[in-house]
């Protein structure tokens, strides 16, 4: 693994999207997308309105990011340069080069294509910058806009991890996704 890749920030570069590390700056439209109950519906945490805790969790992808732990890009659409959605690696296993994804995007702009061309920027950097292996991601069964996000990319579905998420009482079964570095084009 390429730990170079945390010297500075890595910006990732799409036709529409620039995938940049977020500042206090974002927190409005951070608050925006993770404001919405539809785009938390999936996630592990429910919708919050807390602007103190937006600024919590982009001070905390900063630390996470300079102890070389995890990536999180904020999503930035490039014509104003603001954020509406987040993406990035955590959980990520030295040994075995691998790491789980996990992303969102706020509600109104789905169906665009726009995540599908986020997660490729971000797996190319995966596989071929940062030197990851195999690339993970768990999903609720329900979310079908995200196992099509996956398919597009090439993620083959492996199993079911039955009850392994306990979200507002009630506990969840998870697709688990991979990718495999032989496998991405
Ligand atoms: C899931 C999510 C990331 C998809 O982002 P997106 O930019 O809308 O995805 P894309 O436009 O690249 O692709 C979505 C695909 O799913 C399809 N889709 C979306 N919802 C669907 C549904 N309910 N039923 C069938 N197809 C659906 C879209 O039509 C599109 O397919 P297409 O390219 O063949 O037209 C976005 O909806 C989101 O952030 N949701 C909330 C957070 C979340 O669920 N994160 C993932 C947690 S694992």
């Amino acid at each position: 693994m390429n730990e170079l890749v945390f010297e500075s920030f890595p910006e990732l570069n799409t036709q529409r999207l620039l995938l940049r590390q977020m500042t206090r700056e974002d927190d409005r439209c951070l608050l925006e997308v993770l404001s919405d109950e539809d785009t938390c519906k999936y996630l592990t945490h429910n919708a919050v309105n807390d602007i103190a805790i937006i600024q919590r969790m982009i001070a905390g992808m900063q630390r996470f990011f300079d102890e070389k732990q995890r990536i999180r890009w904020g999503i930035a659409n490039k014509q104003d340069n603001s954020i509406i959605g987040h993406c990035g690696y955590f959980d990520i296993d030295k040994a075995n080069s691998c790491a789980e994804i996990s992303y969102c995007l706020k509600s109104g702009v789905w169906g665009q294509g726009i995540m599908t061309e986020a997660l490729d920027a971000m797996l190319k950097f995966g596989f071929e910058d940062y030197g990851l292996n195999r690339i993970v991601a768990k999903v609720m069964k329900d979310n079908i806009g995200s196992v099509k996000v996956l398919q597009k990319l090439g993620f083959v579905q492996e199993g079911i991890l039955r009850e392994s998420l306990y979200k507002n009482g009630q506990y969840h079964d998870l697709i688990i996704f991979s990718i495999l570095k032989s496998e991405y084009h």
